[in-house]
């Protein structure tokens, strides 16, 4: 039986109440909690940073908290959110001048480190890196915005990555974030996830805990 995770993405929360909807996803099942850090910048949005993930760590949030940045430079960023309680810290590559010297400074800060590839690029650099990750994490939708549709030839890059991750024999998670849907679930499992980022399918549903138990349906069949 895989280890699939289900990490559901703040951004669709009631930001007024985030701490008690942090609380609810993960009583109605969730293993992670998804933290998207948006900066006008990178992407053409703005969201949270390193207050609020201290925030909820001083809330009580012991879950792993996985830290997606979508900013633009990476390194000053990477301390202040070891500090904040980060446990995965994620980059696009695009954004840092020198990836192997930033996810050497995720790692150094005491975090897991991980590349995040936007639908349109490739796996190149991964090859490079692979043995420092603990994650790779494939957009399956242009970041900056949730509630978008699953760009379906991504699953091709999911199948390529899966590959690779095989080959390299080490417990890299794999994780596809944008669009997932318990009608999509399945499809994506197959194509070699295992931890699945849900924004709007989660918070956007009455009952997390009945939108998890329907995800986590498709991952048994
Ligand atoms: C998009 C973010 C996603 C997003 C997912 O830039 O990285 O984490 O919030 O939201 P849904 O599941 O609604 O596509
Ligand atoms: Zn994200």
């Amino acid at each position: 039986m895989q280890d699939y995770k289900i990490a559901p993405s703040i951004l669709s929360a009631d930001f007024a109440r985030l701490g008690e909807e942090v609380d609810a996803v993960l009583a109605a099942g969730a293993d992670i909690v998804h933290f998207d850090v948006m900066d006008n910048h990178y992407v053409p949005n703005l969201t949270i940073g390193p207050m609020v993930c201290k925030a909820l760590r001083d809330y009580g949030i012991t879950a792993p908290i996985d830290v997606h940045l979508m900013v633009e430079p990476v390194d000053a960023l990477i301390g202040q959110f070891a500090d904040a309680g980060a446990s995965f810290i994620t980059f696009h590559p695009e954004a840092s001048k020198h990836i192997d010297r930033s996810l050497q400074l995720i790692k150094d800060a005491g975090c897991q480190a991980g590349l995040v590839l936007n639908p349109a690029v490739g796996l190149e650099p991964v090859k490079y890196v692979l043995e420092q990750l603990d994650m790779l994490l494939l957009m399956s939708v242009n970041p900056g915005f949730g509630g978008q549709k699953f760009i379906p030839y991504t699953l091709d890059k999911l199948r390529e990555a899966r590959a690779l991750i095989d080959a390299c024999g080490r417990p890299v998670r794999l994780e596809v974030d944008g669009g997932v849907t318990a009608e999509n679930i399945g499809a994506i499992a197959a194509a070699g996830a295992d931890t699945f980022v849900a924004g709007s399918a989660i918070f956007g549903a009455g009952d997390y805990r009945a939108a998890i138990a329907a995800m986590r349906e498709q991952l048994a069949a």
